[in-house]
């Protein structure tokens, strides 16, 4: 039977080309969330990069309060600490383009490393055919001494197989295994992604979202498409997928009826879990 080969640091740093992701590396066989030890790592003040990264979590978190499945020994779970001094009047933009660029960054590293195309939905779910293969969960919070910072955590279905998964996410989860057929060297993976992370990072850093942006639009599987996005507080809306605003929300222009003649209504989302309708569910 193929193996999944252990993740060590020897076998992270033999392939690692960056100058400060991943320069320190925290790395567990169990822990509760990559997450929450990078958080609680940020507050005592350790140094931009730093990275957390364990072979299993027992209490792996995802976006809008969900759990992550976490088994050991077949996935990455990693977060990085994000330090960066930016001008007050980049910060909401930076805050909201974060999570969309460690979206891009990681499609384009699995992308580089495995061989096959992987799309985003909005906002940073990793998807290969139409399935999802990894979500991402930035955090913000602020230490002491070193001031705010930033958690950025990715999980990725590596080398596991979907049919282990919980029922509820079978039919909608895929892994890079079930996908290609080939069991990849996580250490590999984990060295370009956090390659390509650092450098998308700093681009946006350095110069805003405007070519992060661009790579997003180009990845994003939501563009075009009939969704339902349902929000925190219980509403929902349903309508066409039209683009991205510069703040990172996705605008919905939607008819109240599907024959209605008056100009769309156009809804800016910041923050929902989004379907992709397929015309037959509508
Ligand atoms: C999502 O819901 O799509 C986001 C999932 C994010 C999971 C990763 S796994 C590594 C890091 N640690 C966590 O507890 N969550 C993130």
């Amino acid at each position: 039977m193929l193996r999944s080969l252990p993740l060590t640091l020897d076998g992270i740093h033999s392939t690692l080309e960056t100058l400060a992701f991943g320069r320190r590396i925290e790395l567990f066989d169990r822990i509760d969330s990559t997450n929450r030890e990078a958080f609680m790592l940020a507050q005592a003040d350790v140094d931009h990069g730093t990275l957390v990264v364990a072979e299993g979590q027992t209490d792996g978190r995802g976006r809008l309060g969900r759990t992550w499945f976490s088994p050991p020994g077949v996935n990455l779970y990693c977060s990085v600490v994000i330090r960066k001094v930016l001008p007050p009047d980049c910060l909401s933009a930076w805050l909201s383009w974060l999570p969309l660029t460690t979206a891009v960054a990681t499609a384009e590293s699995l992308e580089s490393v495995a061989g096959v195309q992987v799309m985003v939905k909005w906002p940073n779910d990793l998807m290969i055919g139409g399935r999802k293969v990894g979500g991402i969960l930035c955090e913000s919070g602020t230490a002491v001494r070193s001031g705010p910072f930033q958690v950025v955590g990715i999980g990725l279905n590596v080398n596991g197989h979907s049919g282990d998964f919980p029922m509820e996410i079978r039919s909608s989860a895929t892994t890079v295994l079930d996908e290609t057929g080939r069991l990849l060297d996580r250490n590999r993976l984990l060295a370009q992604l956090l390659l390509e992370l650092e450098q998308c990072i700093d681009e946006l850093a350095a110069n805003g979202q405007h070519r992060i942006a661009i790579a997003y639009q180009k990845r994003c599987t939501t563009l075009g498409q009939t969704v339902r996005a349902s929000l925190a507080d219980g509403k929902e809306f349903t309508g066409v997928a039209e683009a991205i605003d510069e703040d990172g929300s996705i605008q919905i222009s939607r008819r109240p009826l599907p024959e209605d003649e008056r100009t769309a209504e156009i809804i800016h989302i910041r923050t929902a879990d989004i379907i992709h309708l397929q015309p037959s569910n509508l």
